[in-house]
């Protein structure tokens, strides 16, 4: 049979060589859109591993430099700050202390480097003694006297010069009161990046070792979602952005991209997606096998979160993604320039 007499479409050539496959690609990775996320503890030269996600570290505050000079010569321009404090008790008063680990944190990352985006997550969680997000009231946690720690915890990030504060907590009405206090205390210039639809997730595990964040009973399903609800996920959204977010996260990524494409058809605002601990282990655990190729699953990974509608990501495997994708670029253009000869 003749081809030329059957109607079909050729998409295969338009992917014939790299150089027309860059041309058409629709969705560009870059370690502009990168988030990195940090854990920092008190003591001082400390850098312990955390065994359930290689490469990432808890840090003391003296490592600082040396880790903020790295992230800034791979071309990473934001960080998002965890704090594991020295002392923890009922009313998380490690979250909001003026000396707190964050506020110092942030300190010494905006004297290294100004320019380097600090974000930090607001969240009371690694900082009760029980290891709840929140003020207990007979095991239950209670709203509104938690809005009030969230606030002041908030407002002393800002103090210490974060660029932007992250709640987390999935408290109703955080959004409002930290705005309220953040104007209140002068602060009106400092953007609310909420975790607007965060789910009550089994990916967070590795993370709760890594912040020491775990609740000692009970789980987080009375205020973070359920996994099943996209709708309720929007009404998040719409309410957190009402409250007035400046930009939202969706959270974990992966099992949730459904919500990052609907948050992104209806609504025209920043989004971030966080791949979380549990999809930065389960890629390292193969990798580490020999069951995948790291850098391709990763940069995979990342490349369809942005896909779905994200315009930010953050991972734990920023550093890695922004030393392939120098490597790529130079290795590419190399090749290019080789089969042009
Ligand atoms: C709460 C917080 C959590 C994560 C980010 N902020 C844990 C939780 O809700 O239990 C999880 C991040 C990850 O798994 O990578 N402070």
């Amino acid at each position: 049979m003749n081809p030329a007499e059957l109607s079909f479409r050729r998409f295969r050539r338009l992917r014939r060589t790299e150089g027309l496959r860059r041309l058409v690609r629709e969705t560009r990775l870059s370690a502009d859109v990168l988030i990195y996320p940090l854990f920092i503890t008190h003591g001082t030269a400390v850098r312990r591993e955390v065994p359930s996600m290689p490469g990432v570290s808890q840090l003391s505050i003296d490592q600082l430099p040396a880790e903020i000079e790295e992230l800034s010569i791979l071309g990473i321009g934001a960080v998002l700050v965890f704090g594991i404090p020295e002392y923890k008790d009922e009313l998380a008063s490690g979250a909001y202390d003026e000396r707190g680990v964050v506020q110092e944190a942030v300190r010494a990352i905006k004297r290294v480097d100004p320019s380097m985006v600090v974000v930090t997550d607001v969240c009371n969680c690694e900082y009760t003694s029980h290891g709840h997000c929140g003020v207990l009231v007979e095991d239950q946690i209670a709203n509104d006297p938690t809005l009030e720690l969230l606030a002041r915890t908030a407002v002393s990030h800002a103090a210490a010069g974060a660029d932007v504060v992250a709640p987390s907590d999935m408290m109703d009405g955080r959004v409002v009161a930290i705005r309220r206090a953040l104007d209140e205390a002068g602060f009106t210039e400092t953007p609310i990046l909420s975790y607007a639809a965060k789910f009550a997730s089994a990916f967070y595990g590795p993370f709760r070792d890594a912040a020491e964040s775990a609740p000692a009973f009970g789980d987080r399903r009375s205020h973070q979602m359920d996994p099943a609800n996209r709708r309720e996920a929007l009404r998040e959204i719409e309410a957190d952005l009402e409250e007035g977010a400046d930009a939202i996260i969706v959270k974990p990524a992966l099992a949730y991209l459904d919500v990052v494409a609907w948050a992104r058809q209806r609504f025209d605002v920043p989004i971030a997606a966080y791949n979380v601990s549990g999809e930065y282990a389960m890629v390292k655990a193969a990798a580490r096998n020999g069951w995948i190729d790291e850098r391709r699953v990763v940069l995979e990974v990342l490349t369809g979160i942005l896909r779905a509608g994200a315009n930010m990501v953050i991972t734990y495997h920023a550093k890695d993604v922004a030393r392939w994708l120098r490597e790529g670029a130079g290795a590419e253009a190399t090749a290019v320039l080789a089969a042009e000869r």
